[in-house]
């Protein structure tokens, strides 16, 4: 695991930004994992002029469960707003999981098996949760994981009630899963702020273990963390 440092939240997002827009240039067709949250917002911004995505295929980490994707709090919503609607891709390219699915087990395995088919993850973004979690994976969740439909905890959940009205926040959501995110070629951390110090700490003591989810990323051998 690689570690670089930045003074502030700025520089962070623009060295971001351009390994993302590398990952383009040198593939076009590039399958890119896409992470939500504060953190990637300004990486999102840098990219949105200079990226020729017509090609790109993007897989969400995750969404909430029970929330369409027109909803003001959705993923959906979010990546449409920093990302989708200001770039040219081609929109059969765009993956997020669908929430609103009827049978939520079957969109699961949809899903994986559509980020096989593309020829799994490339390059995978990441944000890092207070506990540890990567995407919606929560403390204690097996390495072995894969898309599912999970409970939030309730940190996490008062950690993003800031955006449902009243903080009533879903209790569950579909992640891609630990083993999904590790299957990824190359993976980026974004993590910034004071609220993320103990993690930081946590994941740089090199311990592996379920209990911190992003302690799995040390077993892959590649890996940047990008941390202010
Ligand atoms: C949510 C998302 C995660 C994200 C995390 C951190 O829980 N599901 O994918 O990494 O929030 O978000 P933030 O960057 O807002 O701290």
């Amino acid at each position: 695991m690689k570690w670089q440092w930045y003074d502030s939240y700025y520089s962070l997002s623009a060295h971001a930004a351009q390994i993302l827009l590398q990952s383009i240039r040198d593939d076009p067709r590039v399958v890119l994992g896409l992470p939500t949250g504060r953190t990637p917002v300004g990486m999102y911004e840098r990219v949105v002029n200079e990226c020729s995505c017509h090609d790109v295929v993007t897989f969400n980490l995750d969404e909430y469960v029970g929330i369409s994707c027109d909803h003001p709090a959705s993923y959906c919503t979010y990546m449409h707003r920093h990302l989708f609607d200001h770039i040219e891709i081609d929109e059969a390219n765009v993956h997020i999981p669908d929430g609103m699915a009827p049978d939520l087990d079957a969109e699961c395995e949809r899903y994986e098996r559509a980020i096989a088919d593309a020829g799994r993850l490339g390059v995978t973004f990441l944000g890092l949760g207070q506990n540890g979690h990567i995407g919606f994976n929560e403390p204690g969740t097996p390495f072995t994981s894969r898309t599912r439909v999970v409970e939030l905890t309730h940190s996490t959940r008062l950690a993003n009630a800031g955006l449902f009205e009243g903080g009533r926040v879903p209790e569950r959501a579909i992640t891609i899963g630990i083993a999904t995110i590790l299957d990824s070629k190359r993976i980026v951390v974004l993590a910034s702020g004071d609220s993320k110090r103990e993690a930081i700490a946590r994941l740089r003591s090199g311990e592996v273990s379920e209990e911190f989810p992003a302690s799995a990323l040390h077993k892959h051998d590649n890996v940047i963390v990008l941390t202010t």
